[in-house]
């Protein structure tokens, strides 16, 4: 069977489920909370080796400030109440972005589950948080030019390799499948260079009604896929081109 080792999910369409119910923004944020942590959880039950999910973009700071602090708030009792349980689940808790936009007191969260949960073995789960795409190759890019004019990189030295290093996924495989839901057929600025190869899942479920029944169908429908990375299909001996 194909493996699959790697889920990123765009999380999307919790203000229309909301707004749906004629309730605030706010209502659909806490209940996709709750959907993510069942997904975490489900992930890990069937053995999956990294889940990464959207859980704000870095142009999600464009949204209203009252928005915005609201999900700064979640993403804190998320940490605080979470921490333990991903502990004991064995669970190893990363995350991606620009961190240092965050409240000083989320970033100390974050410090506290990334070191509680670092010698766990089970599932990674890594939250995108003020992440963009752009923005991190942009770094990527900034890094190497620095380290060229230091003198310590040749021109000619570098190559995808490179680049990957100096991504913020740099420990991280490419995700296999990405998953994203609420009907937007879109990346908005998430992974563009490490799902060069991934294969897309489109749901028009809103993310507060996603549940593992769709999840599992979505694994199926990668599995039963045929991942050429551009060769013939007879020539593919390899799962996947990550670095
Ligand atoms: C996804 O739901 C969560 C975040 C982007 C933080 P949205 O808030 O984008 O919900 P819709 O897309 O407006 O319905
Ligand atoms: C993408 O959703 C970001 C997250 C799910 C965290 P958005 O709702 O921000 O994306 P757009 O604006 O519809 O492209
Ligand atoms: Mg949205």
């Amino acid at each position: 069977m194909k493996k699959l080792n790697h889920v990123a999910i765009i999380m999307d369409g919790n203000g229309r489920w909301a707004q749906m119910r004629n309730k605030p923004r706010a209502f659909g944020h806490i209940k996709g909370a709750r959907v993510a942590k069942k997904i975490i959880t489900h992930a890990s039950d069937i053995g999956l080796k990294y889940l990464t999910l959207y859980a704000f973009s870095s142009e999600n700071w464009l949204r209203p400030a009252i928005e915005v602090s609201f999900l700064m708030k979640l993403l804190d009792r998320y940490l605080k109440k979470e921490t333990e349980n991903l502990f004991k689940k064995n669970i190893k808790f990363s995350v991606i972005g620009e961190l240092e936009k965050l409240p000083m007191h989320i970033q100390s969260s974050i410090d506290y589950a990334k070191n509680r949960t670092r010698d766990c073995t089970g599932l990674e789960v890594c939250f995108a948080i003020s992440y963009g795409s752009r923005q991190e190759i942009t770094n990527a890019v900034k890094k190497i030019a620095t380290q060229v004019s230091n003198g310590e990189v040749q021109v000619s030295e570098i190559d995808e390799v490179m680049l990957n290093q100096n991504l913020m996924t740099a420990a991280r495989p490419d995700p296999d499948l990405v998953i994203r839901t609420s009907g937007e057929y879109r990346l908005s600025n998430f992974l563009m260079w490490q799902c060069a190869y991934s294969e897309f899942f489109f749901s028009d479920t809103l993310w507060p009604d996603f549940d593992t029944v769709e999840f599992d169908h979505a694994c199926n429908s990668y599995r039963s896929r045929h991942r050429r990375f551009g060769k013939l299909e007879s020539a593919i001996h390899a799962e996947s081109i990550n670095y």
